[in-house]
């Protein structure tokens, strides 16, 4: 193994430079994967735009009821049409979602400690993949614990992961965990969002922080950007647009949509961001004019 203090040349993340092995699919880093793969990745990511907006509502995986999502079947109808992808766990899907939608589902399938656990980053895998091919997974997703102690654990289940998604075509996600013991500085996330995709990882999940472009520019799969706590609408579009700018594939949402003053305007607003290039002052805009409508 090289030795870690031995890397004293200053880095290079050719920004300027567009991702070199791009020809024959869109997806960044995806030319080589198989056939069916690459439906389940063009399932996610758009072909018109390349991009996705993705809605997370998995969080009663270790929270239960979170403030906004007291009732799945009422709060997450409304807001698919914005949507390209459904993150959810099989019990909040199979319970509360038409299988009708027409969207791609990205599938929790780690869990592992409630919101009651001090230490969250004790995971295991717990979907099997015959039920994530049976719940026609675009992708499945795997919390990932960089620099906490369940660090090798949740790596572990990453890699179990990809494995079995890879008997079948189906990509894997690693989430980006931030928490008590983790630090949310670009130097932390450039760690956490490289070695996901050395492992294998299709889709790199993670927060937006500095010097973004050199994440994106250093991953060679597509990122999409976690929304976080509930910002106002005017600050979580602007998220989204220097995430969108700085190269993200996307964005992976949750409590900014669903905690929003209006929800079903706030994920128009995300999406015109997303895949038809609007700058976060045009989103707000728009949000404004849905909302007082
Ligand atoms: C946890 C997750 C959750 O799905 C995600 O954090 C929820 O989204 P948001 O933070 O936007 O409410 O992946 O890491």
């Amino acid at each position: 193994m090289a030795d870690k203090d031995g890397f004293k040349v200053a880095k290079n993340y050719h920004i300027d430079k567009p991702f070199a092995k791009q020809g024959g699919f869109y997806v960044k880093g995806m030319q080589d994967v198989d056939w069916g793969m690459k439906t389940r990745l063009s399932s996610i990511f758009q072909p018109g735009s390349g991009h996705t907006v993705m809605l997370a509502f998995d969080h009663g995986y270790f929270m239960g009821s979170t403030s906004g999502l007291e009732r799945l079947d009422v709060v997450i109808p409304p807001v698919i049409d914005y949507i390209d992808v459904l993150m959810a766990t099989r019990g909040g899907l199979r319970t509360c979602i038409s299988p009708s939608s027409g969207k791609a589902v990205a599938l929790r399938v780690s869990c592992g400690s409630s919101m009651l656990d001090e230490d969250l980053s004790h995971e295991v895998i717990g979907v099997s993949i015959e039920d994530a091919v049976r719940m026609n997974a675009s992708c499945m997703a795997v919390q990932t614990f960089i620099g906490a102690d369940g660090e090798k654990d949740s790596l572990d289940n990453l890699c179990k992961t990809v494995d079995a998604g890879l008997k079948y075509g189906i990509p894997t996600m690693g989430v980006v965990a931030v928490g008590k013991q983790m630090e949310r500085t670009s130097h932390f996330f450039k760690l956490a969002t490289r070695i996901l995709p050395e492992l294998g990882a299709h889709i790199v999940k993670t927060y937006y922080c500095d010097k973004f472009e050199e994440i994106t520019a250093a991953c060679p799969v597509p990122i999409v950007v976690a929304g976080g706590k509930k910002l106002p609408e005017d600050e979580a579009l602007t998220m989204c647009y220097r995430a969108m700018a700085e190269g993200a594939a996307g964005v992976d949402m949750g409590r900014n949509i669903f905690q929003s003053l209006d929800p079903v305007a706030m994920v128009q607003a995300v999406n015109m961001i997303v895949h038809k290039n609007a700058t976060d002052k045009e989103a707000y805009e728009f949000f404004l004019h849905l909302k007082n409508k």
